[in-house]
């Protein structure tokens, strides 16, 4: 079989829509970080910033996310609040997507593909509990001195694999976030041209990701709120699993994702030959600008 090329690459995702190609190509000009509330507070994170020289400007959507230049993250790493762990750098998809969980304070959330446990943490300040699951050793062990680190008390940890949760804990959970595991395209460096790219890679991380969706919301109450989220632009990876996911359970829904973001696309009704649920358009697909990588999510409800 032939090596894929970058044009391979380029022509899929023209189809999917023209501008992918052109964002994911464009050099970042920015970076985005959250203040840990477990550490600090919003006001002493700025002001100490601010008396190291950075100006970083507020993201209108959250109070607690901001945004910096490209040029200031090696020095922001330096910073004392980097240092201490009062702030978290983490993609703003990333923070949307988990701020798009509606959690009350006395849930209980799963995050059932959860390294490094960037949207855990997110939960914790939200929720009662988090359960924050991850198969991968090193990365749960890496997850684990995170949450240590970050001083988030309510996250039970879990080296898991996720597939078969929902047969320990049937609707167990509040709420459930599955950011599965996926070919990752959004993290593709062009410049670089293709290194691990392939569409088999998409077809073996679909398979997969059905199996997880599956767990995801058998370990869901009832009435209960959960979100599939990928890094990637390929609707097998994407619409697909959610509707594999609908045609299999009449009882799932899409739930609206509300936002103000300008640079959204609506879910796909029909890909390749195959033609998808109607409902799957209120799901999204953001597009790579500025800080926010892209990134792919749909709301689901139960019942
Ligand atoms: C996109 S990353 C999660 C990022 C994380 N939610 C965050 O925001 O910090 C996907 C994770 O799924 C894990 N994973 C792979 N196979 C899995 C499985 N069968 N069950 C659960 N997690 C799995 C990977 O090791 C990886 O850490």
């Amino acid at each position: 079989m032939a090596k894929p090329t970058l044009d391979d690459l380029k022509r899929r995702l023209d189809e999917i829509n023209p501008d992918i190609f052109p964002l994911l190509s464009a050099p970042k000009e920015y970076f985005s970080f959250r203040v840990n509330l477990n550490r600090s507070s919003v006001d002493s994170v700025l002001k100490k910033l601010k008396e190291e020289g950075f100006n970083p400007k507020e993201v209108s959507w959250c109070g607690e996310a901001f945004i910096l230049p490209i040029e200031n993250r090696e020095s922001l790493v330096k910073s004392s609040p980097y240092t201490n762990n009062e702030i978290y750098i983490q993609n703003l998809s990333s923070i949307f997507a988990a701020y798009s969980l509606d959690i009350k304070p006395h849930y209980w959330v799963l995050d059932l593909a959860a390294a490094p446990g960037g949207k855990s943490l997110i939960f914790s300040q939200k929720a009662n509990k988090v359960s924050a699951v991850e198969p991968n050793r090193e990365r749960f062990f890496r997850m684990k001195r995170n949450f240590k680190e970050s001083f988030a008390k309510n996250i039970q940890t879990y080296n898991k694999d996720g597939r078969f949760v929902y047969k320990a804990c049937p609707e167990f959970f509040d709420a459930v976030f599955l950011d599965a595991p996926c070919s990752s395209e959004s993290h593709i460096d062009v410049k670089k041209g293709i290194t691990w790219w392939s569409e088999r890679r998409i077809y073996r991380f679909a398979k997969l990701q059905k199996q997880l969706i599956i767990s995801a919301f058998e370990s869901l109450k009832s009435g209960g709120e959960m979100i599939y989220a990928t890094c990637t632009f390929a609707p097998e990876e994407n619409e697909a699993v959610v509707d594999f996911l609908l045609k299999r359970y009449k009882e799932a829904k899409i739930v609206p994702i509300k936002h103000d973001l300008d640079h959204t696309q609506n879910g796909l009704l029909s890909w390749r030959g195959e033609e998808y649920d109607i409902s799957l358009k209120d799901t999204i697909r953001i597009l790579p600008k500025g800080a926010f990588s892209g990134f792919y999510m749909a709301k689901i409800r139960k019942g």
